[in-house]
């Protein structure tokens, strides 16, 4: 305990957004501003997280969204929450989430970014206080600033993300973002309303011991994909799936693993939106030394092509050599 009160106070976030927009010489500084407007908004959200229990925000909202999901209340809170967050800021001139069919025109048409948001991850496991998130996706506009955005925006291609990151609401609460200079992760200290640099440069161990899916779906999945998780039973390795996305995500960028979500009968795509889930995190996890494809081909995740906002995507996300390993397994498949 003495050690720990003789530590140095640490860089906020605040104070490192800065200190980075000042080792670009050309930052204009909106990119800096969207980042705060976001951790804003994560803070937020993460306020309505912590308290769902007590203050009815629990169970479903009653109405279906575009992906003909039912959603959640705090689906719908998170969303308006965030879409209020990047209206008042002034840098985002629109935002495409996944609670919305169309793209939100911010009205901030002089604003040079647009935003692609899921803005609750996880929703299935709000009820049961297991951890939860909200990803995000940041492309500079295509289209002249001073006109609305359109589609064209938001459809660039996941290589074209200038920033990407999100906030996991844990047992303790994070922010991890990337700018395409590294991988940075900021813990929430709830009693400063502040988030502190907790892990400076985020890198995924090359191999790992993880495997994590829904086996639920282990009879839809295609063969090269069983092969492969057999193979990692046989090897002993260990089974962990939380079912939010982004904590299983969070994981295997911490210790290393495989996440896979591969197409199913039911979803020959996959499950896994592209723009707001797919993306990002692949953005991030390339950022951190590791590898996303999308097929058995090993199509990396950000080389496709998306025509739609609200494109599904297969998803294998994690360890380099895993990742490779499973396409190898593919191949001798075949
Ligand atoms: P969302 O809650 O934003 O709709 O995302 C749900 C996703 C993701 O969080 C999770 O990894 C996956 O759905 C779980 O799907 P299964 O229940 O089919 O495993
Ligand atoms: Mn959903
Ligand atoms: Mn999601
Ligand atoms: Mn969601």
């Amino acid at each position: 305990p003495d050690n720990a009160l003789a530590q140095p106070v640490g860089t906020t976030l605040e104070r490192y957004i800065m200190r980075k927009q000042s080792e670009f010489a050309y930052a204009t500084g909106e990119l800096s501003q969207l980042l705060r407007d976001i951790a804003l908004a994560g803070k937020i959200i993460n306020r309505e997280v912590n308290r769902a229990g007590l203050s009815e925000l629990k169970g479903a909202f009653g109405t279906e969204n575009v992906q003909g999901e039912q959603q959640q209340k705090l689906d719908v809170v998170a969303n308006i929450r965030f879409i209020r967050a990047l209206k008042n800021g002034g840098q985002a001139c629109a935002i495409l989430s996944e609670e919305e069919d169309e793209i939100i025109q911010t009205g901030n048409n002089q604003g040079r970014y647009v935003v692609a948001m899921d803005p609750l991850d996880g929703s299935a496991n709000i009820d049961v206080n297991v951890p939860i998130g909200t990803i995000f996706s940041i492309y500079r506009r295509i289209t002249p600033v001073g006109t609305p955005a359109t589609k064209d925006d938001f459809l660039q291609g996941g290589r074209k993300q200038i920033a990407a990151g999100y906030v996991l609401y844990g047992s303790s609460t994070m922010l991890v973002y990337t700018t395409g200079h590294g991988v940075v992760g900021f813990t929430y200290e709830h009693s400063l309303g502040e988030f502190f640099l907790s892990h400076p440069d985020l890198l995924i161990p090359q191999n790992g011991k993880i495997f994590s899916c829904n086996e639920g779906h282990w009879f839809d999945y295609p063969e090269y994909v069983r092969t492969y998780l057999m193979e990692c039973k046989r090897k002993g390795y260990t089974g962990r799936y939380v079912g939010s996305l982004v904590a299983d995500y969070h994981r295997s960028l911490l210790m290393g693993g495989i996440y896979l979500y591969p197409p199913t009968k039911k979803k020959p795509q996959g499950k896994l939106r592209l723009l707001y889930e797919c993306y990002p995190l692949a953005f991030l996890i390339e950022q951190a030394g590791g590898a996303a494809v999308a097929d058995a081909n090993g199509t990396p995740i950000l080389d496709i092509v998306a025509t739609d906002c609200h494109q599904r995507s297969a998803l294998v996300i994690g360890s380099t050599n895993m990742v490779k390993e499973i396409a190898a397994s593919a191949t001798a498949t075949a």
